[in-house]
């Protein structure tokens, strides 16, 4: 068992951060088309060396949107997975039914900010871009699963926001700085998820028996297996959006460049970058020895 967390230190620290969507977006606080949206270890647009500078920072943004749009959908799931969660046992714990209520609270507010974000996106970039969807088709997709698979999942996104901000864009100075304190800001919610989502899967792991939670694990990759299949269609959508923004028609070698750089990009980016964190494989080996072993021996086509 983790003795690392508790829904009451989880509540306090949650408690202690006060931000709101307005503090982050809205009148003067606009995102600057003259910089780049994501680090570039997310974005990987400089090995697509036949791009102009100009290209590379417009494919950069539309990767942005797009972040901005698959986040939106995730956070679709993760609300009424937490909300269910939370129900059944409302009593007699009542740090744990304030710490799941507050982690709902804030996963809505973070629908909210990826909306507002991605609508001064549209106004400002001056060209549509599409994103997978629609949002409630994959919840409900994803909420058909085992409830321990979906929380792993949900693990692997509050871990996977950490690396986005710690390990990618805090030290980057070239970022668009709104972009950069959406990031931030919702890491810093997200932290006190990561900890919330590890006492889930704990306590939907309980009582399963080994080959029952073998078979979690695969249903969480199978989970992964659909997210990775939606990757690839957006690569699909950022590619045609790439091409109305620019006006630049690439060549059939240049293509498939783009598509092969671009959807392992996605890949490292919302599958690989949590199924490698440290804290995912961790508590994966406390659910099984096989559990970890299974996800470390996948993640290389993810990264
Ligand atoms: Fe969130
Ligand atoms: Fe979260």
């Amino acid at each position: 068992m983790n003795q690392q967390y508790t829904y009451q230190s989880a509540l306090a620290t949650a408690e202690g951060i006060r931000w709101r969507v307005e503090d982050l977006v809205g009148g003067e606080k606009r995102l600057d088309f003259t910089k780049p949206f994501l680090p570039e270890s997310l974005a990987r647009v400089e090995p697509l060396s036949f791009l102009t500078a100009e290209e590379k920072r417009t494919l950069n943004q539309i990767r942005g949107n797009a972040y901005l749009g698959i986040f939106g959908l995730v956070e679709e799931f993760i609300l009424p997975f937490v909300l269910d969660h939370a129900r059944p046992k409302l009593r007699p714990d009542d740090y744990r039914t304030r710490a799941l209520l507050q982690f709902a609270s804030e996963e809505a507010k973070h629908i909210q900010l990826f909306k507002r974000f991605a609508e001064d996106f549209e106004r400002g970039f001056g060209t549509r871009c599409a994103v997978i969807g629609p949002p409630e088709e994959i919840a409900k997709a994803v909420l058909a699963h085992d409830p321990l698979a979906v929380a792993l999942v949900i693990l692997h996104i509050e871990w996977m926001t950490q690396r986005h901000y710690i390990d990618s864009a805090r030290d980057d100075n070239g970022l668009d700085p709104q972009f950069k304190s959406l990031l931030k800001h919702h890491w810093m919610e997200e932290a006190q998820h990561a900890k919330l989502d590890t006492l889930m899967v704990e306590a939907l792991a309980e009582g399963r028996t080994p080959s029952e939670i073998e078979a979690s694990v695969e249903e969480y990759l199978e989970i992964g297996g659909l997210i990775d299949g939606g990757l690839e269609q957006q690569v699909g959508l950022d590619l045609d959006a790439f091409t109305r923004a620019t006006g630049r028609e690439l060549n059939e070698a240049e293509t498939n460049r783009f598509r092969q750089v671009q959807l392992q990009a996605n890949r490292w980016t919302y599958l690989g970058s949590a199924m490698t964190h440290e804290r995912v494989l961790a508590t994966l080996e406390r659910l099984g020895p096989k559990a970890r072993k299974r996800v470390e021996d996948v993640a290389p086509a993810f990264c």
